[in-house]
């Protein structure tokens, strides 16, 4: 059956800002959350409750958190690694948020300093306070197409850690390319194995644009029915622990395929096109987004 319709996660003010060297101030985050929600994106990943060490650029977070004007039906989750961050979430407000593991060892050990038994152990900890809190949880699977430390990731590696999240109790696995290495050919050879295990209807797929290759990864996921697209404005991002690997696919850039494919977003192109004009001016920089380059209109 064709897809109707695809959820889009906006993950620009996370992935998109944690990467950036000068901290971005707090005025311009908060703008442009609310820029983005008033362009119909369902989903917005604000902020990280890491620790300010590891990435300074999210010290902010619970300023961030208050700072929002949160738009009725949109949620606004946040990443939490461990017990300590998911508790400083839900004081600061957070009514969802996302654990984060990966397929690799030792991407494991460089983003979050544990390995990947122990950092399962440590979600199994958040989860139980989610629950009794009633707070949805999301669950990230990184390097499912590659490792900046490790290279070539089995896809059998990928399929057991999302299936321990989502036996967990994660609501939806989102399987990253951190390092936007794969293509067509692997996305679909890991999507096999994954939803052997999880259900298609819970996967989201999380693409890093390196290779130029996130899009037409994001449409075989698509024609697999994969629903869930993770994207950032303006195509920021990137992952301080995956140097030299480049921003997430462009919200713009998805949304103009979605809609060219018949498919409804809720999202409004140009609204979209405003917050990335918007934080490319803050950032000084021009935009990833190869629609909101583009000069020929349709
Ligand atoms: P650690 O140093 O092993 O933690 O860090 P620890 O438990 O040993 O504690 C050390 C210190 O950190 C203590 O403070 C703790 O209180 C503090 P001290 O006593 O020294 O003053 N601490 C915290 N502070 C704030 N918030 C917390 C927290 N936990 C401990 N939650 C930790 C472990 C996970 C915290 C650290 O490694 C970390 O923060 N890593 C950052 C990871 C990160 O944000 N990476 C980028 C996001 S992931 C990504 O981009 C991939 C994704 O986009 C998908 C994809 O593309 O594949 C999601
Ligand atoms: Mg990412």
């Amino acid at each position: 059956a064709k897809l109707q319709s695809v959820k889009i996660v906006e993950v620009g003010p996370r992935d998109g800002l944690q990467n950036e060297k000068t901290i971005v101030p707090l005025e311009t985050k908060i703008h442009l959350i609310d820029m983005l929600s008033a362009s119909g994106l369902p989903v917005i990943e604000a902020t990280s409750f890491v620790s300010p060490k590891w990435v300074p650029q999210m010290a902010d977070q619970v300023e961030v958190m208050k700072g929002i004007s949160r738009k009725p039906g949109v949620s606004y989750p946040v990443l939490t690694p461990n017990l300590k961050g998911f508790q400083a979430a839900v004081s600061a407000g957070a009514s969802e948020v996302a654990i984060f593991g990966a397929a690799s060892e030792l991407f494991s050990k460089k983003n979050i300093n544990c390995s990947v038994d122990e950092s399962l152990q440590r979600f199994d900890e958040v989860m139980k306070a989610a629950k009794e809190a009633g707070v949805p949880v999301r669950g990230y699977v990184s390097c499912v197409l590659g490792c900046p430390y490790e290279g070539k990731v089995e896809p059998a590696k990928v399929a057991h850690v999302a299936k321990r999240l989502y036996s967990m109790g994660c609501y939806e696995i989102s399987l990253g390319d951190t390092i936007g290495v794969g293509t067509p050919g692997s996305m679909c050879e890991m999507l096999k194995v994954v939803s052997r295990e999880v259900p298609v209807s819970a996967l989201a797929v999380h693409c890093h644009d390196t290779y130029g290759q996130a899009l037409a990864n994001i449409l075989v996921a698509l024609q697999m029915g994969v629903s869930v697209v993770d994207s950032s404005v303006a195509g920021l991002g990137g992952c301080p622990y995956a140097q030299g690997a480049s921003g997430n696919v462009a919200t713009e850039d998805v949304v103009y395929m979605l809609h060219g494919l018949g498919i409804q977003t809720g999202v409004d192109l140009s609204k979209v096109m405003d917050a990335g004009a918007f934080i490319c001016r803050s950032l000084n920089r021009k935009s990833n987004s190869k629609v909101a380059q583009a000069t020929c209109k349709l």
